[in-house]
């Protein structure tokens, strides 16, 4: 059986919307009725939090296991013939992150539209760096909660191209049902399918799958 494509939502930084975009994530590959794994890198659990509100409202629910250790590079690999292999991965513990750096095909760093974030931005890239001489790891960042009628500034952009890592065309705006959603359960498409939060959700991922060739 095939490996599983993997893909890392990862920043050191916390609060950058590591875990409301995997969960949609999530969501959103069972929508198109995808064999999606997802592992909660982070000690945190919030995705485990997520998937036990579903289950208590009987959504439609997606696999869920929590790595926590510095295996995750190797155990990941274990898990073939999915659809999709989706991390959350946070800064919390040093090594466990390197590891879910280390095990993804596709890394996307989650970033605030601010300077402050940028800089922080920087410790990632040096673990991507390193990671790179072991293996291929694509990479991309999306720009998160970007605060409406206001213009990402032309600097942020900038300071994001010194990286030399793309930035995704879609943007996720700074939006409530992005939080409310999370905090019952769903992702932003079954909360409010008609909003814009929900737009920008089907947008990422219609962009996401066609960079990765998921192609089912
Ligand atoms: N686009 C958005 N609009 C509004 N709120 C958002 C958005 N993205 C994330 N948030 C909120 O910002 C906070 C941080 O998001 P989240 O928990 O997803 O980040 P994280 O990177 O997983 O954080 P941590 O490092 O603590 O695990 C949460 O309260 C979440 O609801
Ligand atoms: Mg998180």
């Amino acid at each position: 059986m095939a490996v599983s494509p993997i893909v890392v939502i990862g920043n050191e930084k916390g609060g950058t919307g590591k875990s409301t975009i995997t969960a949609n994530l999530a969501v959103q590959a069972k929508r198109d009725n995808l064999q999606v794994l997802v592992i909660d890198a982070d000690t945190q659990q919030s995705l485990m939090d997520f998937r036990s509100l579903r289950a208590e409202k009987d959504l439609p629910q997606f696999q869920a296991i929590s790595i926590t250790k510095n295996t995750i590079h190797k155990d990941a690999k274990t898990f073939i013939g999915l659809d999709l292999i989706l991390i959350d991965a946070g800064g919390r513990d040093g090594t466990a992150f390197r590891s879910a750096i280390m095990a993804a095909d596709w890394l996307f760093i989650p970033v605030l539209p601010s300077q402050y974030d940028i800089w922080a931005a920087l410790n990632t890239i040096k673990i991507l760096e390193e990671a790179r001489t072991f293996k291929t790891i694509h990479a991309r960042f999306i720009v998160n909660q970007v605060i409406s009628n206001t213009r990402i500034s032309q600097e942020t952009l900038q300071a994001l191209q010194e990286f030399k890592i793309p930035v995704l065309d879609t943007k996720l705006y700074s939006r409530v049902s992005f939080k409310q959603s999370v905090g019952v359960g769903e992702g932003v498409t079954e909360y409010e399918p008609k909003g814009k939060a929900a737009g920008e959700i089907d947008s990422l991922w219609t962009e996401i799958k066609k960079l990765i060739e998921l192609t089912k």
